[in-house]
């Protein structure tokens, strides 16, 4: 959506802070032992509180109130009985609507004792969030996102998981523009004051490839190589893009 009164930017401003929330409330309570259905439950219970709706359930469905994806994961894991076990990486993505609003945040996370490989790579993932987001300013392509993902990954030596993108977000949870990982010479797309997308690379050090599990939701790596993402919903404003999910 694209925000043009004091009231869609509140709304925005606060379902994006109870995402931000959810998340830093979840991730805070990862431990190993626990199944994923239990950390869900825990978020579940947090956008209850704050008479805030799950985006998932909501928009299509899915069976469980957010995505918890763990090691060859990238996305879309269904919380359930599975136990988070040392030196796991797991990735939580919350999304909600409240009041007509929808906003979407995601991180990965590290289950102690950490291996090295994958502080690495949530660092990599980090920056290429951090560094995309500065280059959502009205008036550029976007396009820049993808450029500025690939320089991440490429210092990494990382893939960039290609099929999964950054959205447009706010009046529903996938909306257009699509704000890709990697550079297209054909989208001519740019950012524009006002709108409201999120930006969230996908890194791996595999080859990037992902299928969609038998359970109809789960997208995990081919070559079963993990993944990290970041995800921030941000409002475009001149030079300097609001980052509407912040805790
Ligand atoms: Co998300
Ligand atoms: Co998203």
């Amino acid at each position: 959506m694209t925000i043009d009164n004091d009231k869609d930017l509140r709304g925005i401003l606060r379902i994006g802070q109870i995402c931000g929330q959810a998340l830093q409330h979840m991730l805070a309570y990862i431990q190993p032992g626990m199944t994923t259905a239990e950390l869900d439950a825990i978020g579940a219970a947090f956008l209850k509180e704050h008479s805030a709706r799950s985006a998932p359930i909501l928009a299509y469905k899915f069976p469980g109130c957010t995505c918890i994806s763990l090691n060859d994961e990238a996305a879309h894991g269904i919380p359930g009985k599975r136990v988070i076990q040392p030196g796991d990486i797991i990735n939580v993505d919350v999304s909600a609507e409240l009041e007509g609003y929808w906003g979407d945040t995601g991180a990965s996370a590290l289950v102690p004792p950490f291996n090295p490989d994958y502080e690495r790579l949530c660092s990599f993932t980090r920056d290429a969030l951090t560094e995309a987001i500065k280059t959502a300013r009205a008036g550029q392509p976007i396009n820049r996102v993808g450029i500025a993902v690939e320089a991440v990954a490429r210092r990494g030596g990382y893939a960039i998981i290609r099929e999964l993108t950054g959205h447009g977000v706010g009046r529903h949870i996938h909306e257009p523009p699509n704000v890709p990982n990697f550079y297209n010479k054909h989208y001519k797309q740019t950012f524009e004051d006002g709108m409201v997308l999120t930006i969230e690379p996908f890194l791996t050090p595999g080859k990037g490839r992902v299928f969609t599990e038998s359970d109809g939701w789960t997208l995990r790596t081919i070559d079963g190589a993990v993944a990290a993402q970041y995800e921030h919903t941000v409002i475009i404003d001149g030079d300097t893009p609001i980052l509407a999910t912040a805790a």
